[in-house]
Protein backbone atom coordinates (compact mmCIF):
# COMPACT_ATOMS: atom_id res chain seq x y z
CA UNK A 1 0.00 0.00 0.00
CA UNK A 2 1.70 3.34 -0.87
CA UNK A 3 1.76 5.48 1.57
CA UNK A 4 1.88 9.66 1.97
CA UNK A 5 5.07 11.04 3.75
CA UNK A 6 3.47 14.66 4.00
CA UNK A 7 7.28 15.71 5.18
CA UNK A 8 8.73 14.84 1.38
CA UNK A 9 9.23 18.35 -0.27
CA UNK A 10 8.12 17.75 -3.76
CA UNK A 11 8.51 21.36 -5.05
CA UNK A 12 11.12 23.96 -3.87
CA UNK A 13 10.58 23.40 0.26
CA UNK A 14 14.42 25.54 1.00
CA UNK A 15 13.03 26.51 4.54
CA UNK A 16 13.84 29.90 5.64
CA UNK A 17 15.45 28.80 8.52
CA UNK A 18 19.28 27.38 8.78
CA UNK A 19 18.87 24.63 11.58
CA UNK A 20 22.13 25.10 13.99
CA UNK A 21 21.36 20.80 14.97
CA UNK A 22 24.09 18.91 16.82
CA UNK A 23 23.16 15.24 17.27
CA UNK A 24 25.55 13.04 19.05
CA UNK A 25 26.15 9.78 17.60
CA UNK A 26 27.81 9.09 21.08
CA UNK A 27 24.51 9.49 22.87
CA UNK A 28 22.39 6.48 23.95
CA UNK A 29 19.11 8.35 23.35
CA UNK A 30 18.61 7.43 19.18
CA UNK A 31 18.66 10.21 16.65
CA UNK A 32 15.48 10.29 15.69
CA UNK A 33 14.93 11.13 19.68
CA UNK A 34 17.56 13.93 19.79
CA UNK A 35 16.28 15.55 16.64
CA UNK A 36 12.46 15.60 18.05
CA UNK A 37 13.76 16.94 21.31
CA UNK A 38 16.17 20.09 19.61
CA UNK A 39 12.77 20.93 17.28
CA UNK A 40 10.46 20.70 20.43
CA UNK A 41 12.98 22.95 22.17
CA UNK A 42 13.38 25.05 19.34
CA UNK A 43 9.37 25.67 19.05
CA UNK A 44 9.26 26.48 22.73
CA UNK A 45 11.67 29.17 22.56
CA UNK A 46 10.67 30.87 19.58
CA UNK A 47 13.65 29.96 17.57
CA UNK A 48 11.16 28.04 15.26
CA UNK A 49 7.98 30.11 15.36
CA UNK A 50 4.45 29.13 14.22
CA UNK A 51 4.07 29.12 10.42
CA UNK A 52 7.74 28.68 10.00
CA UNK A 53 8.73 26.28 7.45
CA UNK A 54 10.58 23.25 7.89
CA UNK A 55 13.43 21.88 5.43
CA UNK A 56 12.51 18.72 3.66
CA UNK A 57 13.30 15.33 5.00
CA UNK A 58 16.06 14.58 2.34
CA UNK A 59 17.11 18.30 2.61
CA UNK A 60 17.74 17.92 6.24
CA UNK A 61 18.95 14.30 6.33
CA UNK A 62 21.55 15.64 3.95
CA UNK A 63 22.47 18.54 6.71
CA UNK A 64 22.99 16.30 9.83
CA UNK A 65 24.21 13.62 7.51
CA UNK A 66 21.62 11.15 8.90
CA UNK A 67 19.16 8.61 7.14
CA UNK A 68 16.13 10.41 6.24
CA UNK A 69 14.57 7.81 8.09
CA UNK A 70 15.74 9.50 11.25
CA UNK A 71 14.34 12.74 10.24
CA UNK A 72 10.80 11.66 8.69
CA UNK A 73 10.46 9.39 11.71
CA UNK A 74 11.24 12.69 14.35
CA UNK A 75 8.99 14.73 12.07
CA UNK A 76 6.15 12.46 11.97
CA UNK A 77 6.48 12.10 15.99
CA UNK A 78 6.08 15.86 16.12
CA UNK A 79 3.08 15.50 13.74
CA UNK A 80 1.31 13.56 16.13
CA UNK A 81 1.84 15.49 18.87
CA UNK A 82 0.42 18.25 17.20
CA UNK A 83 3.28 20.35 16.69
CA UNK A 84 3.73 20.66 13.12
CA UNK A 85 1.47 20.23 10.17
CA UNK A 86 2.01 19.26 6.62
CA UNK A 87 0.44 21.25 3.82
CA UNK A 88 -0.47 19.33 0.74
CA UNK A 89 2.54 19.65 -1.86
CA UNK A 90 4.22 22.99 0.24
CA UNK A 91 5.98 21.16 2.99
CA UNK A 92 5.77 21.12 6.48
CA UNK A 93 5.46 23.97 9.10
CA UNK A 94 5.15 24.66 12.76
CA UNK A 95 1.47 24.45 13.77
CA UNK A 96 -0.09 27.68 14.34
CA UNK A 97 -1.27 27.16 18.18
CA UNK A 98 -1.90 29.73 20.76
CA UNK A 99 1.58 32.12 20.80
CA UNK A 100 0.90 32.27 24.68
CA UNK A 101 2.24 28.51 25.05
CA UNK A 102 5.32 29.94 23.18
CA UNK A 103 6.14 32.41 26.10
CA UNK A 104 6.35 29.68 28.51
CA UNK A 105 9.73 28.51 28.73
CA UNK A 106 10.86 27.80 32.48
CA UNK A 107 14.19 26.30 33.55
CA UNK A 108 14.32 22.31 34.35
CA UNK A 109 14.75 22.14 38.38
CA UNK A 110 17.41 19.37 38.47
CA UNK A 111 20.57 19.24 36.97
CA UNK A 112 21.12 18.10 33.03
CA UNK A 113 23.98 16.32 32.14
CA UNK A 114 26.67 17.94 30.11
CA UNK A 115 26.88 15.46 27.28
CA UNK A 116 27.09 17.23 24.27
CA UNK A 117 24.42 17.32 21.77
CA UNK A 118 22.36 16.29 24.78
CA UNK A 119 18.83 14.46 24.08
CA UNK A 120 17.32 16.20 27.11
CA UNK A 121 15.95 19.62 26.86
CA UNK A 122 18.50 20.81 28.84
CA UNK A 123 18.27 24.61 30.11
CA UNK A 124 15.69 25.26 27.72
CA UNK A 125 12.02 24.64 27.15
CA UNK A 126 9.93 22.46 29.12
CA UNK A 127 6.43 22.46 29.01
CA UNK A 128 5.04 22.29 32.75
CA UNK A 129 2.78 20.44 34.38
CA UNK A 130 3.91 19.85 38.04
CA UNK A 131 0.92 21.18 40.51
CA UNK A 132 1.09 24.22 42.17
CA UNK A 133 1.21 27.13 40.38
CA UNK A 134 -1.70 29.10 38.75
CA UNK A 135 -2.02 30.97 35.41
CA UNK A 136 -0.82 34.31 36.05
CA UNK A 137 -0.73 36.28 32.77
CA UNK A 138 -4.82 36.68 32.09
CA UNK A 139 -5.55 39.77 34.20
CA UNK A 140 -7.20 43.08 34.00
CA UNK A 141 -3.79 45.69 33.39
CA UNK A 142 -5.75 48.74 34.17
CA UNK A 143 -7.62 47.37 37.08
CA UNK A 144 -4.47 45.74 38.31
CA UNK A 145 -2.57 49.77 38.39
CA UNK A 146 -5.86 51.37 39.48
CA UNK A 147 -5.48 49.20 42.65
CA UNK A 148 -1.97 49.77 43.26
CA UNK A 149 -2.57 53.91 42.80
CA UNK A 150 -5.25 53.32 45.02
CA UNK A 151 -2.99 51.70 47.79
CA UNK A 152 -0.47 54.72 47.74
CA UNK A 153 -2.74 57.04 48.57
CA UNK A 154 -3.41 56.62 52.36
CA UNK A 155 0.05 57.10 54.34
CA UNK A 156 2.21 54.61 56.13
CA UNK A 157 0.92 54.14 59.27
CA UNK A 158 3.51 53.67 62.63
CA UNK A 159 1.84 50.21 64.11
CA UNK A 160 -0.09 48.06 61.46
CA UNK A 161 -3.34 46.29 62.88
CA UNK A 162 -2.20 42.57 63.56
CA UNK A 163 -5.82 41.41 62.40
CA UNK A 164 -5.48 43.28 58.97
CA UNK A 165 -6.94 46.38 57.74
CA UNK A 166 -10.92 46.18 58.79
CA UNK A 167 -12.01 47.56 55.20
CA UNK A 168 -10.00 44.13 53.80
CA UNK A 169 -11.72 41.91 56.77
CA UNK A 170 -14.97 43.35 55.64
CA UNK A 171 -14.90 42.75 52.21
CA UNK A 172 -13.54 39.49 52.72
CA UNK A 173 -16.30 38.31 54.68
CA UNK A 174 -18.72 39.49 52.28
CA UNK A 175 -16.61 36.95 49.43
CA UNK A 176 -16.62 34.54 51.48
CA UNK A 177 -20.58 34.27 52.16
CA UNK A 178 -20.61 34.76 48.40
CA UNK A 179 -18.12 32.20 46.84
CA UNK A 180 -18.20 29.86 49.64
CA UNK A 181 -21.62 29.96 51.44
CA UNK A 182 -19.81 30.97 55.11
CA UNK A 183 -21.82 32.82 57.59
CA UNK A 184 -19.03 34.84 58.33
CA UNK A 185 -18.73 38.61 59.45
CA UNK A 186 -15.56 40.76 59.65
CA UNK A 187 -14.62 39.34 63.89
CA UNK A 188 -13.83 35.78 62.47
CA UNK A 189 -11.09 36.92 59.60
CA UNK A 190 -7.70 38.16 60.32
CA UNK A 191 -5.35 38.80 57.18
CA UNK A 192 -2.36 36.65 56.45
CA UNK A 193 0.26 36.70 53.65
CA UNK A 194 -1.07 33.25 52.33
CA UNK A 195 -1.16 29.72 53.31
CA UNK A 196 2.00 29.69 54.88
CA UNK A 197 1.69 32.39 56.91
CA UNK A 198 -1.75 30.93 57.91
CA UNK A 199 0.04 27.28 58.97
CA UNK A 200 2.39 29.17 61.21
CA UNK A 201 0.42 31.33 63.43
CA UNK A 202 -1.82 28.05 63.95
CA UNK A 203 0.91 26.48 65.12
CA UNK A 204 2.03 29.19 67.62
CA UNK A 205 -1.42 29.83 68.97
CA UNK A 206 -2.32 25.79 68.91
CA UNK A 207 0.66 23.60 68.79
CA UNK A 208 3.72 24.19 71.00
CA UNK A 209 7.25 21.70 71.66
CA UNK A 210 5.76 17.91 71.20
CA UNK A 211 2.86 18.85 70.58
CA UNK A 212 1.21 16.00 68.31
CA UNK A 213 -0.03 17.58 64.81
CA UNK A 214 -1.45 15.30 62.05
CA UNK A 215 -1.02 16.08 58.62
CA UNK A 216 -2.70 13.88 55.73
CA UNK A 217 -0.48 11.70 54.01
CA UNK A 218 0.35 11.91 51.20
CA UNK A 219 -0.08 15.98 51.96
CA UNK A 220 1.37 19.73 51.88
CA UNK A 221 5.06 19.43 52.22
CA UNK A 222 4.50 23.03 53.61
CA UNK A 223 2.02 21.99 56.29
CA UNK A 224 4.79 19.24 57.93
CA UNK A 225 7.53 21.29 57.40
CA UNK A 226 5.88 24.50 59.45
CA UNK A 227 4.64 22.73 62.22
CA UNK A 228 8.04 20.64 62.64
CA UNK A 229 9.68 23.84 62.87
CA UNK A 230 7.14 24.92 65.62
CA UNK A 231 8.84 21.97 67.71
CA UNK A 232 5.15 19.54 66.81
CA UNK A 233 5.59 16.41 66.18
CA UNK A 234 4.14 15.40 63.21
CA UNK A 235 1.67 12.91 62.47
CA UNK A 236 1.53 11.26 59.17
CA UNK A 237 -2.85 10.68 58.79
CA UNK A 238 -3.82 8.50 55.79
CA UNK A 239 -5.95 9.34 52.84
CA UNK A 240 -7.39 7.51 50.36
CA UNK A 241 -9.33 8.71 47.44
CA UNK A 242 -12.08 10.87 48.89
CA UNK A 243 -9.49 12.18 52.06
CA UNK A 244 -8.14 12.10 55.13
CA UNK A 245 -9.45 8.78 56.77
CA UNK A 246 -11.23 9.56 59.20
CA UNK A 247 -11.63 5.94 61.45
CA UNK A 248 -8.47 5.09 63.08
CA UNK A 249 -7.19 8.64 63.43
CA UNK A 250 -5.38 9.33 67.00
CA UNK A 251 -7.44 11.15 69.78
CA UNK A 252 -4.12 12.81 71.12
CA UNK A 253 -3.64 15.35 68.24
CA UNK A 254 -4.06 18.86 69.16
CA UNK A 255 -4.27 19.77 65.56
CA UNK A 256 -5.33 18.28 61.75
CA UNK A 257 -4.22 19.71 58.75
CA UNK A 258 -6.63 18.77 55.97
CA UNK A 259 -7.54 19.86 52.23
CA UNK A 260 -11.51 18.67 51.87
CA UNK A 261 -12.47 20.54 48.76
CA UNK A 262 -9.65 18.97 46.72
CA UNK A 263 -7.06 17.15 48.62
CA UNK A 264 -3.55 18.04 47.83
CA UNK A 265 -1.80 16.07 45.47
CA UNK A 266 -4.19 12.80 45.39
CA UNK A 267 -7.35 15.35 44.03
CA UNK A 268 -10.38 13.59 46.50
CA UNK A 269 -13.54 16.05 47.80
CA UNK A 270 -14.27 14.70 50.79
CA UNK A 271 -17.98 13.54 50.87
CA UNK A 272 -20.40 15.52 53.52
CA UNK A 273 -20.52 12.06 55.44
CA UNK A 274 -16.62 11.76 56.51
CA UNK A 275 -17.06 15.53 57.09
CA UNK A 276 -19.61 14.92 59.69
CA UNK A 277 -17.41 12.08 61.39
CA UNK A 278 -14.45 14.46 60.96
CA UNK A 279 -15.56 17.12 63.09
CA UNK A 280 -17.52 14.49 65.78
CA UNK A 281 -13.88 12.89 66.15
CA UNK A 282 -12.61 16.62 66.64
CA UNK A 283 -15.36 17.23 69.10
CA UNK A 284 -14.79 14.24 71.03
CA UNK A 285 -10.88 14.80 71.39
CA UNK A 286 -10.94 18.47 71.40
CA UNK A 287 -8.53 18.43 68.29
CA UNK A 288 -8.40 21.84 66.53
CA UNK A 289 -9.26 21.16 62.30
CA UNK A 290 -6.63 23.48 60.00
CA UNK A 291 -8.67 23.20 56.87
CA UNK A 292 -6.79 24.49 53.63
CA UNK A 293 -9.08 25.93 50.97
CA UNK A 294 -6.55 26.82 48.65
CA UNK A 295 -8.11 26.06 45.35
CA UNK A 296 -11.77 25.65 46.51
CA UNK A 297 -12.62 28.85 44.09
CA UNK A 298 -12.71 26.23 41.30
CA UNK A 299 -14.93 23.15 40.74
CA UNK A 300 -15.94 21.67 37.06
CA UNK A 301 -19.61 20.51 37.08
CA UNK A 302 -20.18 19.52 40.76
CA UNK A 303 -22.30 20.82 43.28
CA UNK A 304 -20.25 23.07 45.80
CA UNK A 305 -19.91 21.28 49.11
CA UNK A 306 -19.87 23.13 52.49
CA UNK A 307 -16.67 24.16 54.00
CA UNK A 308 -15.97 22.25 57.41
CA UNK A 309 -15.58 25.69 58.87
CA UNK A 310 -19.31 26.20 57.50
CA UNK A 311 -20.78 23.23 59.60
CA UNK A 312 -18.67 23.78 62.77
CA UNK A 313 -16.72 26.94 63.33
CA UNK A 314 -15.98 25.97 67.27
CA UNK A 315 -13.93 23.31 65.88
CA UNK A 316 -11.76 24.39 62.88
CA UNK A 317 -9.92 26.95 61.52
CA UNK A 318 -9.88 27.94 57.52
CA UNK A 319 -7.29 28.73 55.64
CA UNK A 320 -7.59 30.78 52.04
CA UNK A 321 -5.57 32.38 49.83
CA UNK A 322 -5.10 34.40 46.94
CA UNK A 323 -2.09 32.65 45.42
CA UNK A 324 -4.38 29.98 43.21
CA UNK A 325 -6.88 32.91 42.05
CA UNK A 326 -4.64 35.42 41.62
CA UNK A 327 -0.77 34.77 41.96
CA UNK A 328 0.87 34.13 45.23
CA UNK A 329 3.10 37.15 44.75
CA UNK A 330 0.27 39.19 46.08
CA UNK A 331 1.06 37.71 49.43
CA UNK A 332 -2.39 37.78 50.74
CA UNK A 333 -4.75 35.00 52.88
CA UNK A 334 -6.84 34.88 55.18
CA UNK A 335 -7.64 32.85 58.54
CA UNK A 336 -10.88 32.54 59.63
CA UNK A 337 -12.08 31.02 63.04
CA UNK A 338 -14.22 31.95 66.28
CA UNK A 339 -13.49 35.53 67.30
CA UNK A 340 -11.79 34.56 70.40
CA UNK A 341 -9.01 32.25 68.50
CA UNK A 342 -8.61 35.19 66.04
CA UNK A 343 -7.87 37.32 68.82
CA UNK A 344 -5.55 35.43 70.35
CA UNK A 345 -4.17 34.52 67.05
CA UNK A 346 -3.70 38.35 66.70
CA UNK A 347 -1.85 38.75 69.84
CA UNK A 348 0.71 36.18 69.52
CA UNK A 349 1.31 37.85 65.82
CA UNK A 350 2.00 41.09 67.85
CA UNK A 351 3.89 39.56 69.83
CA UNK A 352 6.67 38.04 67.03
CA UNK A 353 6.36 41.07 65.06
CA UNK A 354 4.17 39.44 62.23
CA UNK A 355 2.16 41.37 59.96
CA UNK A 356 0.59 41.78 56.69
CA UNK A 357 1.80 44.90 54.62
CA UNK A 358 -0.85 47.07 54.67
CA UNK A 359 -0.58 48.90 51.07
CA UNK A 360 -1.03 44.91 49.74
CA UNK A 361 -4.18 44.85 51.76
CA UNK A 362 -5.13 48.32 50.45
CA UNK A 363 -4.97 46.80 46.63
CA UNK A 364 -6.78 43.92 47.15
CA UNK A 365 -9.51 45.33 48.72
CA UNK A 366 -9.72 47.60 45.70
CA UNK A 367 -9.72 45.17 43.55
CA UNK A 368 -12.61 43.37 45.85
CA UNK A 369 -14.53 46.21 46.14
CA UNK A 370 -14.81 47.12 42.19
CA UNK A 371 -15.45 43.51 41.49
CA UNK A 372 -12.01 43.29 39.68
CA UNK A 373 -11.28 39.94 41.65
CA UNK A 374 -14.99 38.41 41.11
CA UNK A 375 -14.35 39.07 37.09
CA UNK A 376 -10.66 37.95 37.37
CA UNK A 377 -12.07 34.26 38.99
CA UNK A 378 -15.24 34.19 36.32
CA UNK A 379 -12.41 34.42 33.76
CA UNK A 380 -10.08 31.87 35.32
CA UNK A 381 -12.96 29.78 36.10
CA UNK A 382 -13.46 29.55 32.23
CA UNK A 383 -10.20 29.04 31.28
CA UNK A 384 -9.04 26.26 33.89
CA UNK A 385 -12.32 24.18 32.59
CA UNK A 386 -10.93 24.45 29.27
CA UNK A 387 -7.29 22.81 30.44
CA UNK A 388 -8.88 20.13 32.31
CA UNK A 389 -11.40 19.12 29.62
CA UNK A 390 -8.18 18.89 27.25
CA UNK A 391 -6.60 17.16 30.28
CA UNK A 392 -9.65 14.50 30.11
CA UNK A 393 -9.83 14.25 26.49
CA UNK A 394 -6.60 13.21 26.34
CA UNK A 395 -5.57 10.78 29.70
CA UNK A 396 -8.82 9.77 30.44
CA UNK A 397 -8.43 7.14 27.67
CA UNK A 398 -5.01 5.49 28.89
CA UNK A 399 -5.44 6.02 32.56
CA UNK A 400 -7.48 6.47 35.18
CA UNK A 401 -8.33 10.30 36.75
CA UNK A 402 -9.02 11.12 39.90
CA UNK A 403 -9.61 14.79 41.44
CA UNK A 404 -10.33 15.68 37.78
CA UNK A 405 -14.00 17.56 39.42
CA UNK A 406 -11.89 20.67 41.31
CA UNK A 407 -8.86 22.40 41.95
CA UNK A 408 -5.96 22.75 39.48
CA UNK A 409 -4.61 19.19 39.11
CA UNK A 410 -5.45 16.21 38.89
CA UNK A 411 -3.82 12.44 39.63
CA UNK A 412 -3.51 10.04 36.70
CA UNK A 413 -3.31 6.72 38.74
CA UNK A 414 -1.01 4.36 37.56
CA UNK A 415 0.77 0.99 38.49
CA UNK A 416 4.06 2.12 41.23
CA UNK A 417 6.25 0.35 38.78
CA UNK A 418 5.24 2.83 35.73
CA UNK A 419 5.36 5.70 37.07
CA UNK A 420 9.22 6.72 37.11
CA UNK A 421 9.69 5.58 33.84
CA UNK A 422 6.84 7.85 32.54
CA UNK A 423 8.44 10.43 34.54
CA UNK A 424 11.40 10.06 33.42
CA UNK A 425 10.50 9.97 29.23
CA UNK A 426 8.24 12.81 30.02
CA UNK A 427 11.30 14.72 30.99
CA UNK A 428 13.36 13.47 28.14
CA UNK A 429 10.44 15.03 25.83
CA UNK A 430 10.06 18.31 27.59
CA UNK A 431 7.08 17.80 29.61
CA UNK A 432 7.84 18.16 33.74
CA UNK A 433 5.77 15.77 36.14
CA UNK A 434 5.70 15.40 39.45
CA UNK A 435 4.80 11.29 40.68
CA UNK A 436 2.92 10.83 44.36
CA UNK A 437 5.95 9.69 45.89
CA UNK A 438 7.27 12.94 46.53
CA UNK A 439 4.65 13.81 48.60
CA UNK A 440 4.53 10.89 50.90
CA UNK A 441 5.90 10.62 54.37
CA UNK A 442 4.70 6.97 54.95
CA UNK A 443 2.91 3.62 52.78
CA UNK A 444 2.38 4.77 49.54
CA UNK A 445 -1.38 3.56 48.98
CA UNK A 446 -2.47 5.25 45.39
CA UNK A 447 0.23 5.76 42.85
CA UNK A 448 0.57 7.90 39.88
CA UNK A 449 1.28 11.43 38.31
CA UNK A 450 -0.34 14.65 39.65
CA UNK A 451 -0.83 16.72 36.75
CA UNK A 452 -0.91 20.57 37.22
CA UNK A 453 -2.76 22.24 34.24
CA UNK A 454 -2.61 25.45 36.38
CA UNK A 455 0.46 27.51 35.02
CA UNK A 456 1.31 26.02 31.29
CA UNK A 457 -0.78 27.13 28.12
CA UNK A 458 -3.80 25.45 27.13
CA UNK A 459 -1.89 24.73 23.80
CA UNK A 460 1.10 23.30 25.84
CA UNK A 461 -1.55 21.18 28.10
CA UNK A 462 -2.74 20.23 24.92
CA UNK A 463 0.82 19.08 23.80
CA UNK A 464 2.36 18.17 27.01
CA UNK A 465 -1.08 15.78 27.48
CA UNK A 466 -0.44 14.17 24.16
CA UNK A 467 3.26 13.11 24.79
CA UNK A 468 2.25 11.65 28.21
CA UNK A 469 -0.77 9.58 26.40
CA UNK A 470 1.56 8.38 24.43
CA UNK A 471 4.83 7.37 26.63
CA UNK A 472 1.41 5.63 29.42
CA UNK A 473 0.44 3.64 26.58
CA UNK A 474 3.39 2.43 25.81
CA UNK A 475 5.05 2.15 29.22
CA UNK A 476 2.07 0.06 30.31
CA UNK A 477 1.80 -1.84 27.48
CA UNK A 478 5.60 -2.61 28.32
CA UNK A 479 5.23 -3.14 32.00
CA UNK A 480 5.21 -7.06 33.18
C1 LIG B 1 -2.10 22.57 49.36
C2 LIG B 1 -1.73 24.00 49.17
N1 LIG B 1 -2.16 24.90 50.04
C3 LIG B 1 -1.87 26.20 49.90
C4 LIG B 1 -1.11 26.68 48.86
C5 LIG B 1 -0.84 28.15 48.72
O1 LIG B 1 0.03 28.58 49.72
P1 LIG B 1 0.38 30.13 49.88
O2 LIG B 1 -0.92 30.85 50.13
O3 LIG B 1 1.29 30.15 51.07
O4 LIG B 1 1.02 30.61 48.62
C6 LIG B 1 -0.62 25.77 47.93
C7 LIG B 1 0.23 26.23 46.81
O5 LIG B 1 0.79 25.51 46.05
C8 LIG B 1 -0.96 24.40 48.08
O6 LIG B 1 -0.52 23.49 47.19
Amino acid sequence: MATIDPFVGTTCVRSSVDLPVSLSREAAVPLTAQLAGWLRRAMLDGTLPPGERLPSSRALAAQLKVSRTVVTEAYQQLYAEGWLEGRHGSGTFVADMETAGMERVVTPPRETPSDPGPPEPAAAAFIDLTAGRPWVRDYDRAAWKRAWRRAGEPPPVAEPDPYGLPRLRELLADHLRRARGMAVGPENILVTRGTGNGLDLCALALLGAGARAGVEDPGYHVARTVFAARGAEIVPCPVDADGVIVDGLPRDLRVLYTTPAHQYPLGGRLPIPRRERLLSWARSTGATIVEDDYDAEFRYDVAPLPALYGLDPSRVVLLGTLSKTLSPDVGVGWLVGTPELVGRIAGLRRAVADRTSGPVQEAVATLLERGDLDRHLRRMRLEYARRRAVVVELLGPVCRLRGDTAGLHVLAELPAAVVPVVVERARERGVLLDATGRHHHGRERLHGLVIGYGSASLADVRRGCRVLAAIVREAVAAAP
